[in-house]
């Protein structure tokens, strides 16, 4: 029998020297190099060494020319989103995709035209407003209601913003980043109903659906009465297993006129592919062993979370205690305008967070902490920013 893997997430490890965004964009993006990056949403624990083997074995031969789709890549798929999500994901179903972005922004080309709309519930990751901008389409936005604490969809307005003829997309984040909300079965059937009374396809971005903390659990888009009509489903190994800069994501589509719409987007851009080591690092990672490291990660996910979660609450501001995700969403809106906010975190506090205006407009004066570092960076750095506002 194979040992058991206990992996050690509290281990540091310097990131510097590796072209890691979070460390080496300090400079650019908040003028201070030595700031501590709690923002972009990778984590600072390390990748199981399983998959770093499985990519080293491959580097042990020297020729990196164009490669296979091979079908391990396409069965990994498949078995995860059986065994960890109880949907089928047929293999002619998968496209693979460099990046979740490149997909949503295909997804928006292909099935909108200039001049039409893309309904989103926000705040939500910043690059779904962005890339509606840059394919000149409009935003159509819901924000989201902040009900104890947690995110709610207005379905009223929702169902007014479905129903107007320019709006052909909607672009759903499930589970919800900033917030961390798991979206329940019930909500996903209103949405999924209400976007096929309009003809709107959904885009479900389900990237940040393996890090989901007990008792919730994740639905799948894929799941729900439906929305194999009209659903695309992305998904990637980049959060869970820290590759994001592998570049290798999928799109699960079981409406066949949809999938070949799509796959023409990408074809035309030459995007249908991904690279080598990123198709190495899935074939290995969607596997028992993977889910055995998935098992363990969430484990200490969900301690960071409810630690930092409890430190802030000292400030009297409304934090939400994720569902999902290793982030922890927090109004800091009552210490005054957000860049004097963004400023004193970095001044007095010494830390970097994800500003809430990158979540669009509804997100102003709230803050991202990305918590998955480990503990012993990432709670002196929330003491230091309890101790920054309290004063
Ligand atoms: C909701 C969401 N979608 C997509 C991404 C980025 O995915 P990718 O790197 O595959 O484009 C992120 C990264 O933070 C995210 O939070």
């Amino acid at each position: 029998m194979e040992e058991k893997v206990i992996y050690d997430f509290d281990q540091v490890i310097s990131r510097q020297g590796t072209f890691a965004e979070k460390y080496d964009a300090r400079e650019r993006i908040f003028g201070k190099g030595e700031v501590e990056p709690f923002w972009v949403a990778d984590m600072d624990l390390p990748t199981p060494a399983f998959l770093v083997e499985a990519m080293r074995q491959r580097l042990e031969h020297p020729m990196f020319g164009y490669t296979e789709q091979y079908a391990a890549v396409f069965d990994s798929i498949t078995w995860w989103m059986r065994d960890q999500h109880g949907a089928t994901a047929e293999q002619d179903w998968i496209s693979l995709s460099p990046s979740v972005v490149t997909s949503i922004s295909n997804a928006i080309q292909v099935f909108t035209k200039p001049g039409d709309a893309v309904a989103l519930l926000s705040p939500v990751y910043g690059p779904f407003f962005t890339y509606v901008d840059v394919n000149d389409r409009t935003v159509a936005d819901c924000p989201l209601l902040v009900v104890d604490s947690k995110f709610e969809i207005d379905f009223p307005r929702l169902e007014g913003i479905l129903a107007q003829p320019e709006v052909k997309l909607f672009l759903l984040c499930n589970p919800q980043n900033p917030g961390g909300r798991v979206w329940r079965e019930d909500e996903l059937q209103k949405l999924v109903d209400l976007c096929l009374a309009n003809g709107v396809i959904i885009f479900s971005d389900e990237i940040h659906c393996d890090v989901v903390y007990p008792p919730y659990r994740h639905t799948t888009l894929l799941n729900i009465s439906g929305a194999q009509q009209l659903g695309l489903v992305a998904h990637s190994i980049g959060k869970t297993f820290n590759t994001s800069g592998l570049q290798a994501s999928f799109v699960i589509i079981p409406n066949s006129g949809l999938r070949n719409r799509f796959r023409g987007g990408a074809e035309r851009m030459h995007a249908a592919d991904i690279n080598l080591l990123g198709k190495i690092a899935m074939a290995h990672a969607l596997s028992p062993q993977g889910a055995e490291y998935k098992r363990q990660l969430v484990e200490y996910l969900r301690e960071n979370t409810l630690l930092v979660a409890d430190k802030l609450k000292v400030l009297d501001i409304d934090v939400m205690v994720p569902d999902a995700t290793f982030l922890v969403w927090s109004d800091f809106r009552k210490f005054g305008p957000w860049k004097d906010v963004f400023q004193r975190l970095m001044d007095d506090a010494n830390v970097a967070l994800s500003g809430g205006i990158f979540f669009g407009p509804a997100g102003e004066g709230w803050f991202r902490i990305n918590c998955a570092h480990p503990r012993s960076q990432l709670l002196p750095a929330v003491d230091r920013i309890v101790a920054a506002f309290s004063q």
